[in-house]
């Protein structure tokens, strides 16, 4: 339906789809109508004001599934562990915000709720993204003993992040800008055990102003060997990051951080093929799989078994 509007308005409507994320959503309604045979064209703004209308009103569908999902897991008990829920609750009341851009709130809540049946003294976690879970977790370190790797590109939002987060040792922030690699080297480097020496290699930084674009292609952060954690295999890995295909490079660049009873919690995993990848690189087991019905949104958490 698209292609029945101008240029313009058809890149304003995809801007518009591209940075709420709902690329799921119908814009039947801005069909322009016909009348005996004549296309009579809607004003431009009277368009815009319809999908503004219609985003508000997924938005607002997208936020109830959310919210009745955490009710639900609260009344029922769901992955629910008692340390955590209260985590959760003050992290929110003091500002934080999961679902939407950030991650799931049953999602953290699946991830520790299993993490913690394995009783460790301490947990080391990577995460590829920086944002709402960094903040969450900069928090939980105060009740529980854990270890943060984290890698970002984009360097205002790095700073940004660094300064709400503070000092805290538990917490390795890295400022990790994005590059990327052609068709044949990502699959290369995605069935190498050599995969960080091929990305350091041949991948190239991207052109300016393409990290903000969502849909970039066979991006991954550019870690250096310093910025590599300085553990064994992770408790967990968050992969939130970066936008695009790219996200499945993690598996084989942070191979050896990837190993026996590694939880792997992947947002938006349905984007793009990350379970089959994964699956085709290690042996996992889904433990929950999340798809949510008002908005283009999905979770994964798998463990290496
Ligand atoms: C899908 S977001 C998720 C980040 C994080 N794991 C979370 O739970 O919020 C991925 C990227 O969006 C960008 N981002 C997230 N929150 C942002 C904010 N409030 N302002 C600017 N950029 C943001 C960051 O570049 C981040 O790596």
């Amino acid at each position: 339906m698209l292609f029945r509007l101008s240029f313009p308005q058809r890149i304003l409507c995809l801007r518009i789809c591209k940075s709420v994320d709902y690329q799921s959503i119908k814009l039947e309604k801005t069909r322009p109508r016909i009348r005996r045979g004549k296309e009579r064209k809607m004003p431009f703004e009277k368009l815009i004001q319809k999908i503004n209308k219609k985003l508000t009103h997924t938005r607002k569908k997208a936020a109830r599934e959310y919210l009745l999902e955490s009710q639900n897991e609260i009344d029922k008990k769901i992955n629910y562990n008692e340390l955590i829920n209260n985590q959760i609750e003050s992290f929110k009341e003091s500002g934080g915000i999961f679902n939407g851009f950030a991650v799931a709130e049953s999602a953290i809540r699946a991830l520790f709720y299993n993490l913690l049946l394995d009783e460790k003294s301490k947990y080391n976690i990577i995460e590829l993204g920086g944002g709402q879970s960094t903040l969450f977790l900069n928090q939980l370190s105060n009740q529980l003993d854990i270890s943060l790797y984290s890698y970002e590109h984009d360097q205002e939002w790095f700073e940004k992040l660094k300064e709400m987060v503070g000092e805290n040792d538990a917490l390795n922030l890295n400022l990790s800008p994005l590059a990327n690699v052609s068709d044949h080297e990502f699959t290369e480097i995605l069935n190498s055990d050599n995969g960080f020496d091929i990305w350091r290699n041949k991948s190239m930084p991207l052109a300016e102003n393409m990290d903000k674009d969502t849909r970039a292609k066979n991006c991954f952060y550019n870690v250096s060997e310093p910025q590599l954690p300085s553990i064994d295999i992770a408790d967990v890995f968050i992969l939130d990051g970066p936008h695009g295909n790219g996200r499945a490079l993690a598996y084989s660049i942070f191979k050896k951080f990837i190993g026996k009873g590694t939880y792997i919690l992947i947002d938006d995993y349905h984007h793009y093929p990350f379970l089959p990848q994964l699956q085709e690189l290690y042996n996992v087991e889904v433990i929950v799989e999340k798809r949510y019905q008002h908005s283009n949104k999905g979770w994964v958490l798998a463990k290496v078994v």
